[in-house]
């Protein structure tokens, strides 16, 4: 389905605008690939036809269907597993230390897409810390896809996405057969609470973050956004929490009050003293 430089520039800008992910020329064939099924299920006869009617578009609901179309929601449980490992012997063993007489902790995973990142961490926390339970755990997900949202509070999953990094031992405790799939046990479903949140827009109120996961997101925004990004993350986060990000992110040369921590390969970062 060919796509016309006025159309990719403009569907670009609207894109950008609305969520800030970065399509550079030569990103064509992308924006033709994940529009053409939109395309498709709107009934219409090319993406012309589609940049046409989201011109005309006042509710903007065709316009979300494109950004949401345009993101990437790649995921998997423990993906990258060094941070999985960090979190485990080190980051949440000193965050219970330290948060012992409030007995509450904040956690946010901030692109959560499809719910294999915060399911992780649920499962994370309930084998190894038993003792959160009886904490106040305020664990937020987040992502700007309507469509993502739901699927993470379904929870359902393929038996492809389960072979993905989930450990045979994990999927039976905290798994549910659905039909071909596997759904996350209620009790870990409970545990999270999903929302919309885009991150270049408005960020609602939050409670200030002991750990907040920000993995592979910043690499669709441009710099200035990915600063403004981590400074907002800092300004909702306690002094001593800590932040991870991908493997291929950093806050180098975007925001000098971060410190990179030395755990191996994890992307783990926190505000520096003073
Ligand atoms: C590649 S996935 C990362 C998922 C997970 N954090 C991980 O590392 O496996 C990127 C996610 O970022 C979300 N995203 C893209 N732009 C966003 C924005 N402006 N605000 C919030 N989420 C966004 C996408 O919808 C997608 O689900």
């Amino acid at each position: 389905m060919a796509l016309n430089p006025g159309d990719f520039e403009y569907i670009s800008k609207i894109v950008r605008g609305q969520s800030a992910i970065v399509l550079e020329k030569g990103k064509e064939y992308l924006v033709e690939a994940r529009l053409t099924p939109l395309v498709a299920s709107e009934n219409l006869g090319s993406i012309a036809e589609l940049a046409q009617q989201m011109r005309k578009d006042i509710s903007g609901k065709l316009i979300a269907k494109v950004v949401e179309a345009m993101t990437t929601n790649e995921t998997s449980f423990f993906r990258d597993i060094h941070p999985f490992e960090v979190l485990k012997n080190t980051v949440i063993p000193e965050l219970i230390q330290k948060r012992e007489s409030q007995k509450r902790l904040n956690i946010w995973c901030g692109a959560s897409s499809s719910g294999q990142e915060p399911y992780t961490l649920a499962m994370l926390i309930r084998e190894n810390f038993p003792q959160l339970k009886n904490w106040k755990l305020d664990f937020m997900a987040s992502d700007i896809s309507t469509e993502m949202q739901k699927r993470c509070q379904d929870g359902i999953y393929s038996q492809l996405e389960i072979n993905r990094g989930l450990p045979a031992m994990l999927m039976v405790k905290y798994f549910q057969r659905s039909g071909a799939q596997w759904q996350i046990k209620p009790e870990l479903r409970q545990m999270i609470n999903f929302k919309i949140l885009n991150l270049s827009g408005h960020w609602p109120l939050m409670p200030k973050m002991d750990l907040v996961m920000m993995r592979n997101v910043l690499i669709y925004f441009d710099v200035p956004t990915k600063k403004v990004i981590l400074q907002k993350i800092r300004e909702n986060m306690q002094p001593d929490g800590y932040v991870f990000l991908g493997a291929a992110e950093t806050t180098l040369n975007l925001d000098v009050k971060y410190e990179r921590m030395n755990f191996k390969q994890s992307g783990c970062y926190r505000i520096k003293e003073g």
